[in-house]
This record gives structure tokens, C-alpha cells and sequence, in this order.
């Protein structure tokens, strides 16, 4: 069973459906899932939380005060040791919560600390499940990279007949195996070739020019192809970072050894994903003694590198190829003209002063602008999860293709 080991948080929100939810629990466990429950006061009003403790065989999270483990905060925990996230039923009301970024109990603020997939399971009236304000809601989590298991249709506990009916838990099983099937190696027998980091310019035996990157970025997208099974070589820049579990790393300084490495690489690679921030000039001479100060002003002349991404859209056959602009203004224009002048296939941009982008965090806001003229905007999220998205994205070009 592809479940076997699989941490599920459950969250459990009140409607009639919880009783679903007890059903899903045993059926979770039964396929070898470790699960945790965590449930709303009005939940707890459907169903005890016995029935799920005893169904899941942990104890049950509903009370963000209520910390048993003096070492730990429980919802951060709980919210950090998922696998995946699971509201099923999920109401109107935390839909719309997590939607807006509310966190007023211990479910709703374990959505926004969790990293790891949400899914939802919505169940409620026909007519709630219609309006507007749910609908945007939902459609606002779809922007967040949450997935959706559609409610059925049928006779509803209102007694309304239409859809709202909660997945049933058989089938939300099944889609949850198929998810983590193709979700670990849905990449598998490609091999990706990662740039990350900046690149550093020597002017002497003591200086160099470099610039911000940390190259969190291009280490969190090898890390994540890595995981979905590709072949994954990562060619990095100077940067104080582990390498990536499963990741063939070859550490490089300047533009040129980028530029040899990256070209060695991709004559084999399928996809590659330039996140590396490559210096666009260096030193026109680079002093084999340390420069010694005058009273003069300095002046240095600087030269051009060869542009790797440029070189590899001149030569490519069938490779996926994917770029990076970071810009502090009129983000498309000048994402879309690298994307056209480098021959790529996909682009990721993003402005560097929009709030949780830019070098050194550990989020980012992105615009993917496809060949195609598609457009795909990638809200404020852990760099993980944007690095799943553009695999998401690339993973589609590459079906296309074949
Ligand atoms: N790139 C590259 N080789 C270079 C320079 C950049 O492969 N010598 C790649 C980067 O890895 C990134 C993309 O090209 O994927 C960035 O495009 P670029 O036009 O170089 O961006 P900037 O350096 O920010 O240029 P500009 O100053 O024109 O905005």
C-alpha cells in the first residue's frame, strides 16, 4: 500500500460528515497511514474524540492551549510532522478561515504553519457549496496549491438533494495513494540539471565581485526534484549549504566554471533550471598579486560573461529549459524578453522587492510566464513549495512533449 507509513494530519471540522471522517480514520489506519486527528469544538460536537483516538490510536489535537508536551508548541509540531494535511469534512467556515489567513483556533493556525500538501474534502448544503464568497474561497486555496476532492452529489443531511455530499472515504483513499505515487516519482528517469547560488569574480587574490544570493532557491528545487525521482545533478555556486539527500553536487566559483560545468551537464540532461544568479560581468584582469591602494580614485574594467542560459536555448534539441528573472520593476515585460531572447520554455520571475521575495529568505512570490503566453502566479509560500510548483509546471511541459 502506498499509504504504508505516510503521516496524515487529519483535520476534522463540524458538520454532519464527521461521521465520514471516523470511517476515513479506520480506513487510514487499516492501510498502514499514521494518522493524528486534529478537530474543531464544534466537531467534537458531531462525534467524541474517543471515537477518533481510539480509531487512529493517537491522542486527539482540539484545543490550542491544551499543551501536553512541555518541549514542544503542538500546533507547529503536529503541523511540521505531516506528510500531508487532510480536512475532511471541511466546512464553509474553515475553508473561508484558511482562505483569509485566520487563525483563531488550533486547526485554522496549523493550516498556516503547515509545509507539507493540504488537502480538502468540502461537505455542506447545496447552497452554501454555490455561493459566491465559498466559491472564491476555494478558488483562493486552488492559488495556494491546495487540492480539492470534489463533494458528490445525492441526498443531503439538509435534505436538499445537490452536491455538498463529503468524498467518500473510499475514494478519497484511492486518490490519496495515487497522489503520493506519482508525487514521489513523477520524475523519475529524468535527469535534471540545477544551477544555484551566486557566482563569485576574483579581481585579486583577496576581492572578488559577487552578488546577494543565498541559493536557497535552486537547492530547495534539487532537493524537491530529487525527491520526485529525477537524476539530479545541482551545479553550485559559493553558498554555505547542506547538499540535498540524493543530489550529485559539483561546487564551482566564477561565471566561466559555471558556464564549463552547466554545458557538460546538460549535453545528457532533459530538464535544466538556471537559478543561479551568474554574474553578467567580471574583471577584465584579474591581478595575480593583491592590488595595493593609491591615493588615486580606482577604476576597474569589467567584461562580459558568456551567458550559460543563452548558449544552452541556441544549442537545445528537446530539453526543457527554465529560467530566473529577478526584477525590481515592470516584471513581465523584462521576464517575458529573457524568456524569448534565451530560447526558454518556462520562466520564473519574481520581483525582488514584493514582501517575502528576494535573496536570502525562505519564501518567494513568483510569476511563471510559459512560452505559450500562459501564466501561472505563485502566491507568497516556503521555497519548497514554489520549487513543487515549477516542478509541477515543468512536469506538464514534459507530458506535452511525449
Ligand atoms: N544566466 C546565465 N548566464 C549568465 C547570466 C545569467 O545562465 N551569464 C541565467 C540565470 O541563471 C537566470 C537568467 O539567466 O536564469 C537571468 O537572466 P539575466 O538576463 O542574466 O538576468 P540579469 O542578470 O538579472 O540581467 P539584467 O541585468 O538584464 O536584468
Amino acid at each position: 500500500m502506498s499509504l504504508k507509513g505516510k503521516k496524515i494530519l487529519l483535520c476534522v471540522s463540524g458538520g454532519i460528515a464527521v461521521f465520514k471522517a471516523a470511517a476515513l480514520t479506520s480506513k487510514l489506519y487499516q492501510t498502514g497511514a499514521e494518522v493524528k486527528v486534529l478537530m474543531t469544538k464544534s466537531a467534537t460536537e458531531f462525534v467524541t474524540p474517543l471515537t477518533f483516538q481510539t480509531l487512529s490510536r493517537n491522542d486527539i489535537y482540539k484545543d490550542t492551549f491544551e499543551e501536553k508536551d512541555p518541549t514542544s508548541v503542538a500546533h507547529i509540531d503536529v503541523a511540521d510532522w505531516a506528510d500531508l494535511v487532510l480536512i475532511a469534512p471541511a466546512t464553509a467556515n474553515i475553508i473561508g478561515k484558511f482562505a483569509n489567513g485566520i487563525a483563531d483556533d488550533m486547526m485554522s493556525t496549523t493550516l498556516l504553519a503547515t509545509e507539507a500538501p493540504v488537502w480538502v474534502a468540502p461537505a455542506m448544503n447545496v447552497h452554501m457549496y454555490d455561493h459566491p464568497a465559498v466559491k472564491k474561497n476555494m478558488d483562493v486555496l486552488r492559488s495556494f496549491g491546495c487540492h480539492f476532492l470534489e463533494p458528490g452529489e445525492g441526498l443531503l443531511a439538509c435534505g436538499y438533494v445537490g452536491k455538498g455530499r463529503m468524498a467518500e472515504p473510499e475514494d478519497i483513499l484511492e486518490t490519496l495513494e495515487t497522489y503520493f505515487k506519482e508525487d514521489t516519482n513523477d520524475l523519475a528517469g529524468k535527469k535534471v540539471v540545477v544551477t544555484a547560488g551566486p557566482t563569485r569574480e576574483p579581481v585579486d587574490p583577496v576581492r572578488y565581485f559577487t552578488n546577494y544570493s543565498s541559493g536557497k532557491m535552486g537547492f530547495a528545487l534539487a532537493e524537491q526534484a530529487a525527491s520526485r525521482g529525477a537524476d539530479v545533478t545541482l551545479v553550485a555556486g559559493p553558498v554555505s549549504l547542506p547538499t540535498p539527500q540524493g543530489v550529485n553536487r559539483i561546487d564551482v566559483v566564477t561565471a566561466e566554471e559555471m558556464f564549463t560545468s552547466v554545458l557538460n551537464e546538460a549535453e545528457t540532461a532533459d530538464i535544466v533550471i538556471k537559478a543561479a544568479a551568474v554574474a553578467d560581468y567580471r574583471p577584465a584582469t584579474v591581478s595575480s598579486e593583491k592590488v595595493k591602494k593609491s591615493d588615486d580614485e580606482m577604476m576597474i574594467e569589467m567584461e562580459r560573461t558568456k551567458d550559460i542560459l543563452w548558449t544552452l536555448g541556441q544549442q537545445k534539441k528537446n530539453q526543457i529549459l527554465v529560467g530566473f528573472a529577478a526584477e525590481s520593476e515592470r516584471l513581465d515585460e523584462y521576464a517575458q524578453k529573457k524568456l524569448v531572447k534565451k530560447n526558454l520554455d518556462l520562466i520564473c520571475a519574481n520581483n525582488i522587492k514584493a514582501e517575502g521575495a528576494g535573496f536570502d529568505k525562505d519564501t518567494n512570490v513568483m510569476t511563471l510566464l510559459h512560452r505559450d503566453g500562459e501564466r501561472v502566479e505563485l502566491p507568497l509560500q516556503s521555497k519548497h513549495d514554489a520549487a513543487n510548483r515549477i516542478l509541477d509546471e515543468v512536469k506538464r511541459l514534459d507530458v506535452t512533449r511525449s
